[in-house]
């Protein structure tokens, strides 16, 4: 796929910052405060810590209380037609709010608004939004937030800032205030390539690239020396990594390049492509003894049929395999999924096909999603040929077939200690800290609030179909 990249230059970046201070400076004197409310994945959470990072540059600080806030953005997901559904409920409920105080500005951001039709849509339907603006503009929030207070009570359109920019870059030195101490997302690379049928992402998150392994090592050093112990290398098919770079990397490589920074830490990454996870990046895991024996491998569907349709690139056997061979490198692996249930022409058969083949897997845990047809993408021109209750039905038996594996897989933990993460609070009767184990199995326990932030021995005393239950030893 032909693509030139395109860097944001630092002077520009540097600009950001000036007019970040120029905010701060017109302020008036006092606490002010600001919310970003984030829905969909760790890309957009991880974009949510930018957009905190420029407001505290402009003074602000955040709020959960959307009463409080001055500024309210909202950092939209559009995978599913529910995710996007809730996100409008929302957005209209802030009317009241801007009845009340007209001077305050919400901003609707993220992979919605990088839809033509969804800011055609927040133009017509909700006044309430004054400032929209896709991922691609992330960077230069500060200067559309600053257009916004600029135009901010003029009549209808000519008081709203709708940013259009179909241009994917990649842009380095933004401000960052990330969520917690522990634990840090690290994006290494933005967009897809793969146009998976029934996916939105690609659309409007654009093309895929990379960070240079210089940059995403040293963002990962900096973590390391601020103490973070856990750290997630995010990208939406992270085994794509370092293509269309002017650098010879992988992703293998730049795991190793990671995993050999000094310091007591662990890494993880996420997510994984079946068609490009190879046995190179099995063997830099199994080397690497900083990285999590962990791997989110969406398989989506287990019937041929289906994944040819989905435009996935493999097979259920090339699947297995693949499984196989990641065991045999990693003996502790924890494997993860994610699956799409009710694919338009998904019949019974290739349902069962999905059943047996998670079955045999036994993936530690199983996100489960009904089809949502994405206006724009291929697979929304086609039929579903099962009904709305059939697709439920098949949703529900694979729910309970994978709780059932979930279930059996984490009794089978009782009685083990592992070394875990103390990575914030739980709120489990008696259990009121929450752990990891290097797989990522999340491990309930009891003791100080003061050991959130270290690593700890838990032998597992019990467990259900989400989580272990332990005692520090
Ligand atoms: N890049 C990641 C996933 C991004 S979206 C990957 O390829 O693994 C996360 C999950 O949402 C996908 O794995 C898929 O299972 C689900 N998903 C994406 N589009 C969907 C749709 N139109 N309907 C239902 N589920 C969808
Ligand atoms: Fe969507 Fe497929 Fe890209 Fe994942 S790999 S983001 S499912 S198009
Ligand atoms: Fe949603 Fe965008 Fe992530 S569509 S899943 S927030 S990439």
């Amino acid at each position: 796929m032909a693509y030139t990249r395109r860097e944001i230059p630092a002077e520009r970046i540097d600009g950001q910052m000036r007019l970040c201070r120029g905010i701060r400076e017109s302020l008036s004197p006092g606490e002010h405060f600001a919310m970003v409310d984030t829905y969909g994945c760790q890309q957009n959470e991880s974009d949510s810590e930018v957009l905190r990072g420029y407001l505290r540059a402009m003074g602000y600080t955040m709020t959960d209380d959307e009463e409080r806030a001055e500024i309210i953005i909202v950092n939209t997901c559009a995978v599913r037609e529910h995710a996007q559904m809730r996100v409008f409920g929302n957005v209209g409920a802030l009317t009241h709010i801007k009845r009340e105080h007209p001077d305050r500005i919400v901003a609707l951001c993220g992979c919605m608004a990088q839809s033509p039709e969804i800011r055609e849509q927040v133009k017509r339907s909700y006044r309430m939004v004054d400032l929209c603006f896709g991922p691609h503009d992330l960077w230069r929030f500060p200067e559309l937030l600053a257009e916004t207070i600029s135009v901010h009570g003029r009549p209808g359109n000519q008081g709203r800032v709708f940013a259009v920019n179909d241009e994917a870059a990649v842009a380095e030195g933004m401000p960052r205030a990330r969520d917690g101490s522990v634990k840090a997302w690290l994006t290494i690379m933005n967009g897809c390539n793969n146009f998976c049928s029934y996916c939105i992402v690609p659309y409007v998150r654009g093309r895929e690239r990379s960070r240079r392994s210089a940059d995403v090592v040293a963002e990962a050093r900096a973590l390391v020396e601020a103490g973070y112990k856990d750290i997630t290398l995010l990208g939406q098919n992270v085994n794509s990594y370092g293509r269309g770079l002017d650098e010879e990397t992988d992703f293998a490589d730049l795991l190793r390049k990671v995993n050999a920074i000094d310091g007591d830490f662990r890494i993880r990454f996420m997510t994984s492509h079946p068609k490009d996870a190879t046995e190179k990046l099995f063997a830099a895991m199994a080397e690497c003894e900083k990285c999590a024996p962990h791997i989110h491998l969406p398989v989506q569907s287990g019937s041929n049929a289906v994944l040819k349709a989905m435009n996935r690139h493999y097979t259920r056997e090339k699947y297995l395999t693949l499984v196989e061979t990641a065991r045999r490198y990693i003996p502790e692996l924890v494997l993860t999924t994610d699956v799409i249930v009710g694919f338009p022409g998904e019949t019974e058969e290739d349902f069962r096909d999905t059943l047996r083949l998670t079955e045999e897997v036994e993936f530690d845990s199983m996100f489960t999603f009904i089809y949502s047809r994405r206006p724009g993408t291929p697979a929304a021109e086609w039929e579903a040929n099962a009904s709305r209750e059939e697709i439920q039905s098949r949703f529900d038996r694979l729910v309970e077939s994978a709780n059932a594996v979930s279930a059996r897989l984490h009794a089978a933990q009782e009685g083990r200690t592992f070394r875990v993460l103390i990575d914030g609070k739980s709120r489990n009767g008696e259990y009121n800290l929450s752990s990891r184990t290097a797989g990522g199995r999340l491990v309930h326990l009891a003791g100080g609030e003061s050991l959130v932030g270290t690593w700890a021995q838990v032998k597992i005393t019990g467990s259900n179909t989400y989580a272990l239950f332990g005692e520090i030893v």
